[in-house]
């Protein structure tokens, strides 16, 4: 049977502040779902939170971009957003953007990933779902599962992987995206996806018969809304077994912490922390970064899950590593490279005061300089 899997989330109100949901939200959400099972528009759904946002994640047969899955899910935050806003929760419909639904959910907040696939005898799947940080966050992962042997073994010893895997990337400042192909291609998919703010990768297939192995949401808010409106905070679809990663080595990247952006008002980088369910309450500098692994086993279309994958000992060592990580960055308060540069930053006040004290910029006889990249002029002309 061909089945879609889409996953669309959406931050419609903290508790308190941006660290968790409510679970009158929650349920809201859930009950409006549920209901889309019921009237037949979808075969399942299972609604699961990370941090303050939710993510609905649902199987049907409409294939991805689908008007009455997308308009489910849309009416489904709509309703939790009422409850929200009910309550007076922080930030109630923050990633609501537009007031009406015209069709499809993209560039109106919520964040999606989606995939159509023929259901193997056996299918494995992870939703990886990520607060207070971006898309970009799946950059480093990805690469390390679809394409690097020291992280999955099966790239070497299985002949069905054994051909690699191709990259789809894209631009988020253009809309533009370009498949690399790797190994092949490996450096050159590495020059643009080891450039975080710009490049994120939107899904990977099987070179041997372009089967779809992994989708990632790679909606931008900023961009869509053209101010700040909290991060993007993205989810990720990746299947497991049998011709693509095992499931340990999908998640054998969470093991060591990285550094992502999008720590404290989506102006900071910090350590990606990987935690169980329940840990998924980013309240410490409002972080830091949190990622969840719900496993599912599809079958017939339905959801057999969630199974809460980090919530294994065997990470525990990533989570003492990522508050050590966090404890160094902190250090660091307000200053570069913790707080992101101003071309990255969600909110500054740098224009502001820039053009309170522009007259006070003096000429000392020194060169101007060349802003990189940009041509002529000063970087904040
Ligand atoms: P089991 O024998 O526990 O099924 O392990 C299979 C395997 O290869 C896991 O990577
Ligand atoms: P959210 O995108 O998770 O709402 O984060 C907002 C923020 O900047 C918290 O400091
Ligand atoms: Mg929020
Ligand atoms: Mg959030
Ligand atoms: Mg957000
Ligand atoms: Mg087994």
């Amino acid at each position: 049977m061909k089945i879609t899997l889409s996953v669309i989330k959406a931050d419609i109100g903290g508790f308190v502040g941006h660290s968790t949901t409510h679970p009158e939200v929650v349920n809201k959400v859930k009950e409006v779902a549920e209901a889309g099972k019921e009237k037949g528009i979808i075969l399942d759904t299972s609604v699961i939170t990370c941090g303050d946002d939710i993510a609905i994640v649902m199987t049907h047969t409409h294939g991805i971009d689908a008007e009455p899955v997308h308009k489910l899910a849309w009416d489904a935050f709509i309703a939790g957003t009422e409850v929200a806003k009910k309550l007076k929760l922080y930030g109630a419909g923050q990633d609501i953007l537009s007031d009406a639904f015209s069709g499809n959910v993209k560039g109106m907040g919520p964040g999606v990933a989606e995939m159509e696939f023929e259901e193997r005898k056996s299918e494995p799947v992870i939703v990886f779902f990520a607060d207070k940080t971006a898309p970009s966050a799946w950059n480093l992962p990805l690469y390390e599962m679809f394409a690097d042997p020291m992280n999955t073994a099966g790239l070497v010893i299985d002949p069905s992987m054994h051909d690699g895997f191709t990259f789809e990337v894209m631009d988020v400042y253009s809309g533009k995206a370009i498949r690399l192909k790797t190994p092949a291609e490996l450096y050159d998919l590495l020059v643009f996806i080891g450039a975080t703010s710009r490049y994120v990768v939107r899904a990977v297939y099987r070179n041997s018969d372009g089967e779809i192995g992994a989708a990632a949401s790679t909606q931008k808010l900023s961009l869509m809304a053209g101010r700040y409106v909290g991060k993007d905070d993205p989810v990720l679809i990746v299947r497991a077994q049998s011709g693509f990663p095992a499931v340990g080595e999908v998640l054998e990247p969470f093991g060591r912490p990285w550094l992502v952006e999008g720590w404290m008002r989506g102006s900071h980088t910090g350590p990606l922390m990987p935690v169980s369910f329940k840990e998924a309450k980013p309240t410490r500098f409002d972080g830091p970064p949190r990622v969840i692994a719900a496993g599912y086993q599809i079958c017939e279309g339905k959801l057999i899950g969630p199974n809460d994958l980090f919530d294994d000992p065997a990470f525990d060592y990533a989570r003492e590593r990522a508050t050590q990580l966090a404890n160094f960055l902190r250090r660091q308060g307000i200053f570069e490279p913790h707080r992101l540069p101003p071309e990255e930053m969600e909110y500054t006040t740098l224009p502001k005061v820039l053009e309170k004290l522009k007259d006070r910029f003096k000429d000392i006889g020194e060169p101007k300089a060349k802003a990189p990249g940009s041509g002529e002029g000063e970087i904040h002309e």
